[in-house]
């Protein structure tokens, strides 16, 4: 990219002050003034103007992924396993937002807005998380009370959550749980500590956000009404 342009991208200025900057000697490359305005920007060069590094501003990408089961939540995984990235057509390099288990489907959100992925994570920030579980054994009313009122999965008592119950045959329950924190396989320790391991869990939903009808190893981009609700909330 021509460093004016490189100038102009990174929200300095526009192309043609940028221009008057290298005039003025106010930009340097790798240490030294530029004096060539037609130069053009090399992967690994430092630029800096009047003195503080800069860097263009990469377009904000978001995406929702509907996360198939063995893939790791990551951007790389030591021991090559499949990762969440590999599933998101995009050159631009993005990460996924919190974490779902490798076995676990549904709903992750993938960007590359450090911004507001750091607000999404804040423990503080409660968003509601949806999940569709199918539990071992059949779970009932009473231990379903348990869960919403606050089970100790080692350590830590969990807040107040929702659970519908929605069917069950003789071997397994199938149950909706939204949840407001998110500890570390949360959804797994609860159903444990009633004694109804987890067979399969889902994310369904994300605050407003839903799964929809998004294919597992599907992802879509958010609407920008999406976007602005994530930033907002
Ligand atoms: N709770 C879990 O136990 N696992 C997940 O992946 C998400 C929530």
């Amino acid at each position: 990219m021509r460093i004016n342009q490189y100038i102009a991208s990174a929200g300095i200025t526009s192309r043609r002050k940028a221009d008057e900057m290298i005039e003025e000697g106010r930009v340097r490359i790798n240490g030294a003034v530029l004096l060539n305005p037609g130069y053009h920007v090399q992967d690994g060069d430092v630029v800096e103007v009047d003195g503080a590094r800069i860097q263009p501003e990469q377009k904000k990408v978001y995406y929702l992924l509907n996360k198939p089961a063995g893939y790791v939540t990551s951007t790389a995984d030591k021991e090559g396993r499949p990762v969440v990235t590999d599933l998101v057509p995009d050159s631009v390099r993005v990460f996924p937002v919190g974490r779902l288990d490798y076995n676990t489907t549904g709903l992750l959100i993938l960007t590359n807005d450090g911004d507001l992925s750091n607000k999404l994570m804040h423990p503080s920030h409660g968003f509601d998380k949806k999940y569709l579980v199918r539990a071992n054994g059949i779970v009932t009313l009473a231990e379903a009370k348990r869960l919403e009122e606050g089970v100790d999965i080692g350590g830590f008592v969990t807040s107040p959550a929702e659970v519908h119950l929605i069917k069950h045959d003789r071997n397994s329950t199938i149950a909706e749980i939204t949840i407001h924190e998110g500890k570390n396989r949360q959804v797994r320790r609860m159903f444990k500590a009633v004694g109804h391991p987890v067979l399969e869990l889902s994310r369904i939903g994300l605050g407003n956000l839903t799964i929809g009808k998004l294919a597992q190893g599907q992802c879509r981009k958010l609407s920008p009404a999406e976007v602005e609700y994530l930033k907002r909330v």
